[in-house]
C-alpha cells in the first residue's frame, strides 16, 4: 500500500468514483493488489498466508470490511448495486485464493513445517500404545473357568507367610531336603510390625493334631500357594473345593525359565469319598479342556511332602500328538504340574479326620502352562511389559 491513505479507507466521493466505470476500475485495482500479495507469497509460508488473511478477511479492519463501511454504506441506491456485486465478487475471488493456498501447503506436506512456529495439520496425531489383558491374566482366567465349571471356588491368599503355613504343616520339618529347592526371601521387620503381622495369619492347629508345632516369629515370601491348603481346612470344615491362584516368590536366578516370583493355581479337593479315580478323571478333564479333546494324560510317579502318593501329570503333546518334536524333546509327552492325594499326616495339622476324609491336590505353574500354550520361549517377556509382546494375546 501506499503511504497515502489506502483506498478502501476512503468513500467512493472522497476518490472521485462515482460513475459506475470508475468503481470497476477501483475494485479491479484492489484485486490486483491483492493478487500481487498473493504471488509474493512463498509456498507453505503459513505465517505469511495468515497475515494476508487477517488484512483481507479479518472482521475488525480487513480490508472487506473497510469496503463494506466506506464505499457499500455511504453509496447512493444506484451505486450500491455496484458496488455490492463487485463487492460479493471480490471477497468470494480473495477466500477461493485463500482456500487453494492453504490446501497447496497442506499437500506439500513438510514444506508446511518449514516457516517459523509453522504447524502441520497433515501429520498424524499422537498414538497411546496400548497393550492388552496380560496373557498370565488370560490365562488364570481360562484355568478358573475350567475349574469354576465342575465345582471349584476360587480363594486367594496372602503372599507372606510364616514358615509354618510354607513348609511345617504341609509336612516339610526344618531340615527336610525338600526345603532345598524352595528357597525364598526372609523378611526382616521390626519386631512390632512382625508380631502384629503373625498375629493377622489365623491361629494354629488345635490340640487334637499331634503334629502341632510351636508358632516361629520369622515372616518369608511364599515358595508355592500350598499354605492355602492350610489356611482353608483351618476356616472351613470339608468338603472342600477351591483353586487359590497368586503369585509365589523363590531364589532363583532370572533366566529364559526362571524368575524370583511367578504364579501358581493350587487345587485341593476334600470330602469322605475322593479315590485316586476322582484325581485322575479331574486331571484328564482339565488336560482336555485346556490342551484340545484329544488330548491324552499320563500320571507318572513322584514325589511331594503333603501328598502320598504323589504324581506329575503330563500331557500328549500338543503340537506332534506323541509322536516326539522339539517342543516335547522327542518324549511325546509334556510335564504340566505335580499333584497328588493329600498325605494324611497333613489332616493332623487342620484338625480333619484322616481316617474319614480323603482328597487331592496340585500345583501348577502358571507361565509354564502360558509359555507352552503361546508357544513363548522366555520367562522374562511376562514382565517387561513390552507392547509388543503384549499385543500378540488380543
Ligand atoms: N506346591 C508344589 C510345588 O510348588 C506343587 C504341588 C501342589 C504338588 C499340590 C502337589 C500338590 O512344587
Amino acid at each position: 500500500m501506499s503511504d497515502q491513505k489506502a483506498i478502501q479507507e476512503r468513500t467512493l466521493a472522497e476518490l472521485g468514483a462515482t460513475a459506475p466505470d470508475a468503481i470497476s476500475a477501483r475494485f479491479a485495482e484492489l484485486r490486483s493488489g491483492f493478487d500481487h500479495r498473493v504471488d509474493l507469497l512463498s509456498a507453505g509460508d503459513l505465517a505469511g498466508w495468515t497475515a494476508l488473511r487477517n488484512a483481507w478477511l479479518g472482521r475488525a479492519s480487513g480490508v472487506i470490511t473497510a469496503i463494506g463501511d466506506n464505499w457499500l454504506k455511504p453509496a447512493t441506491p444506484e451505486q450500491k448495486r455496484i458496488v455490492g456485486k463487485a463487492l460479493n465478487e471480490l471477497k468470494a475471488h480473495v477466500e477461493r485464493t485463500l482456500e487453494e493456498l492453504r490446501a497447496l501447503a497442506e499437500a506439500a506436506g513438510d514444506a508446511g513445517t518449514t516457516s517459523a512456529g509453522g504447524v502441520d495439520l497433515s501429520l498424524p496425531g499422537v498414538q497411546r500404545p496400548l497393550g492388552t489383558r496380560h496373557p498370565l491374566r488370560q490365562t488364570i482366567e481360562e484355568l478358573e473357568r475350567i475349574f469354576l465349571s465342575i465345582g471349584f471356588s476360587v480363594v486367594e491368599g496372602p503372599e507372606i507367610e510364616t514358615p509354618y503355613y510354607n513348609f511345617e504343616a504341609l509336612n516339610i520339618p526344618e531340615h527336610h531336603p525338600a526345603r532345598d529347592t524352595m528357597d525364598t526371601f526372609y523378611l526382616s521387620l521390626p519386631s512390632r510390625a512382625a508380631a502384629t503381622a503373625s498375629e493377622a495369619l489365623p491361629p494354629r492347629a488345635a490340640t487334637a493334631g499331634s503334629n502341632k508345632q510351636m508358632a516361629s516369629p520369622e515372616l518369608l515370601l511364599r515358595t508355592h500357594t500350598s499354605p492355602m491348603q492350610i489356611h482353608t481346612m483351618e476356616r472351613q470344615k470339608p468338603p472342600v473345593r477351591i483353586i487359590v491362584p497368586g503369585r509365589c516368590y523363590r531364589r532363583d536366578n532370572p533366566d529364559s525359565t526362571h524368575s524370583f516370583a511367578f504364579h501358581q493355581i493350587e487345587g485341593l479337593a476334600v470330602d469322605t469319598d475322593i479315590t485316586f479315580c476322582e484325581f485322575k478323571g479331574t486331571c484328564e478333564y482339565f488336560v482336555r479342556e485346556f490342551l484340545g479333546p484329544k488330548t491324552r494324560t499320563r500320571l507318572r510317579p513322584s514325589y511331594f511332602p503333603f501328598t502320598e502318593p504323589s504324581a506329575e501329570v503330563d500331557a500328549s503333546c500338543f503340537a506332534c500328538d506323541g509322536r516326539g518334536c522339539r517342543i516335547c524333546k522327542h518324549a511325546g509327552w509334556i510335564e504340566l504340574f505335580g499333584a497328588g492325594m493329600v498325605d494324611p499326616a497333613v489332616y493332623g495339622y487342620v484338625n480333619y479326620d484322616a481316617k474319614r476324609l480323603s482328597g487331592f491336590a496340585f500345583g501348577m505353574g502358571v507361565e509354564r502352562m502360558a509359555m507352552m500354550r503361546y508357544g513363548i520361549n522366555d520367562i522374562q517377556l511376562f514382565y517387561q511389559n513390552d507392547v509388543r509382546f503384549l499385543r500378540q494375546f488380543e
